[in-house]
């Protein structure tokens, strides 16, 4: 069932409710007061009749001259306490109907009472009245016109409530389909998209309200998926592109070796060649695994890690590897939200490029406090025109072509820093060389997370 009919059947429902409790309560407070009116009349008429009692029990209906000033609209009745009909009503029917209740007044035994009789194919209100000893007066009014009073009310509640659920169901669908309309228009979008894959599509966000915020997050995840997926393009198309060179390369060299016209120590040179082109092929495919895995990885998970404990182990790492550098590292403990592996490996890559662009027996300056691991070398630095480029993906400086690297080691860096929320940045340091800062959200100005 869509939900524009549900919508309409429940307004319909409501209103169905709402008139019938409000022509319920109607019905019975009219019913009340036309019986009620009726009930004022009898007892007005029986009490006419009380004084003149004597002389009119006996004989054909009284008149006028039996009761002057009286108003004979009404039947009546003398019953005595066996239950006998002294005087009838001498109208259209030729008595009330008695019964031991009717006795019981006359007798004395009862109190006057109201009720509802059927007599010749009418109905009729009676008040039954002890008049005097042995003696019942009943007073009737036909309930003809209460009845057909009550009838037509009865018709005209039905009307108003057919007309009333008729309009709800129809206003209900109209309001549906409005507020629903929206709602389609994104499905179908949605479908659409579905279908074409296309991501730069948006939908109409139109008004602020639950429908609006609905397509306007939409929107929003369209844009992101629409980034990454254009990213990703983007890396495959550069990595291929780097790719190529060293394959190429690779392959010329095997082809060379494949005539096997080759002087021994020739040979000997192009196979070391080869074996220093596959090493860095396949150093290119890791780097490119780990700067894929941080684009698309998802948010750093928020551990408490101690960045300064982080670096030690990092700049421990370096100085093995590098042994032509002075590494040394000045810390502070600073605690930091997110992964620590992932977090290594950034300040890795800062210390291998400050290891290979250091003079030789260069001095790199490693300090962590508040959140911030600054690295700083006395190479010859990142010019200004450069620095803009050095985070680009592939990118290296021109006089950096001679030297081995890919130009992804400070994107991935920069991945790292983007994913825990930090920043990266170069500045020339004082006195030459390059100091790059790696920047993260320190937990509590980078003081010892609170105890959980
Ligand atoms: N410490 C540094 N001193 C001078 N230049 C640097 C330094 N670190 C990075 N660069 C420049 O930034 C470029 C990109 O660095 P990176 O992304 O690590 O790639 P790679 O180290 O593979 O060349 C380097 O090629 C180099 O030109
Ligand atoms: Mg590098």
């Amino acid at each position: 069932m869509s939900l524009g009919l549900r919508l309409a059947i429940t307004a319909a429902g409501a209103v169905a409710v709402a008139i019938g409790i409000a022509s319920g309560v109607m019905y019975f407070s009219v019913q009340r007061s036309l019986i009620q009116e009726t009930d004022a009349v009898l007892a007005d008429r029986a009490a006419q009749v009380r004084p003149v009692a004597p002389r009119v029990v006996v004989g054909p209906p009284p008149t006028r001259t039996d009761i002057p000033g009286a108003k004979l609209d009404v039947l009546m009745q003398f019953v005595d306490g066996e239950g006998r009909i002294l005087r009838g009503p001498m109208a259209e029917i030729d008595a009330l109907p008695v019964d031991q209740a009717t006795a019981d007044v006359a007798a004395g035994r009862a109190p006057a009472f109201f009720t509802d009789v059927t007599a010749g194919g009418t109905r009729y209100r009676v008040l039954t009245v002890p008049l005097q000893e042995d003696l019942a007066l009943q007073v009737a009014r036909p309930l003809t016109e209460v009845d057909a009073i009550l009838q037509q009310l009865t018709l005209t509640v039905l009307g108003v409530l057919v007309a009333g659920v008729v309009l709800a169901a129809a206003v209900g669908g109209l309001v549906a389909r409005a507020s629903l309309t929206p709602l389609d228009r994104l499905t179908r979008t949605i479908e659409e998209l579905t279908r074409t894959r296309d991501l730069t599509r948006r939908v109409e966000s139109g008004g602020h309200d639950e429908l609006g915020r609905l397509a306007g997050s939409f929107n929003s995840l369209l844009a992101a998926l629409d980034t990454s997926l254009r990213s990703q393009r983007q890396l495959v198309a550069d990595a291929s592109h780097e790719l190529r060179t060293p394959i190429t390369s690779v392959r010329t060299n095997l082809e060379l070796l494949q005539r096997g016209m080759l002087e021994p120590d020739e040979r000997e040179r192009v196979l070391g060649d080869v074996v220093s082109e596959l090493a860095r092929l396949s150093h290119l495919v890791a780097e490119l695994i780990d700067l894929a895995r941080e684009e698309e990885g998802p948010p750093a998970p928020a551990v408490d890690v101690r960045l300064d404990e982080v670096a030690r182990a990092a700049v421990g790492i370096a100085a093995a590897e590098w042994p032509g550098v002075e590494l040394s590292l000045t810390a502070e403990p600073t605690w930091v939200k997110g992964d620590p592996d992932r977090i290594e490996r950034a300040i890795r890559n800062l210390l291998d490029n400050a290891a290979k662009w250091s003079p030789p027996g260069g001095e790199i300056e490693v300090a962590v406090r508040a959140g911030e691991v600054a690295v700083r070398d006395h190479g010859p630095g990142v010019s200004e025109a450069d620095a803009p480029h050095v985070f680009d993906r592939f990118w290296r400086a021109p006089n950096a072509r001679r030297m081995p690297g890919s130009g992804l080691g400070l994107s991935i860096v920069r991945e790292v820093a983007r994913s825990h929320g930090g920043t990266v940045g170069v500045e020339r340091a004082e006195g030459g060389g390059a100091l790059f800062r790696l920047r993260f959200p320190a937990t509590a100005g980078g003081l010892a997370p609170a105890a959980s």
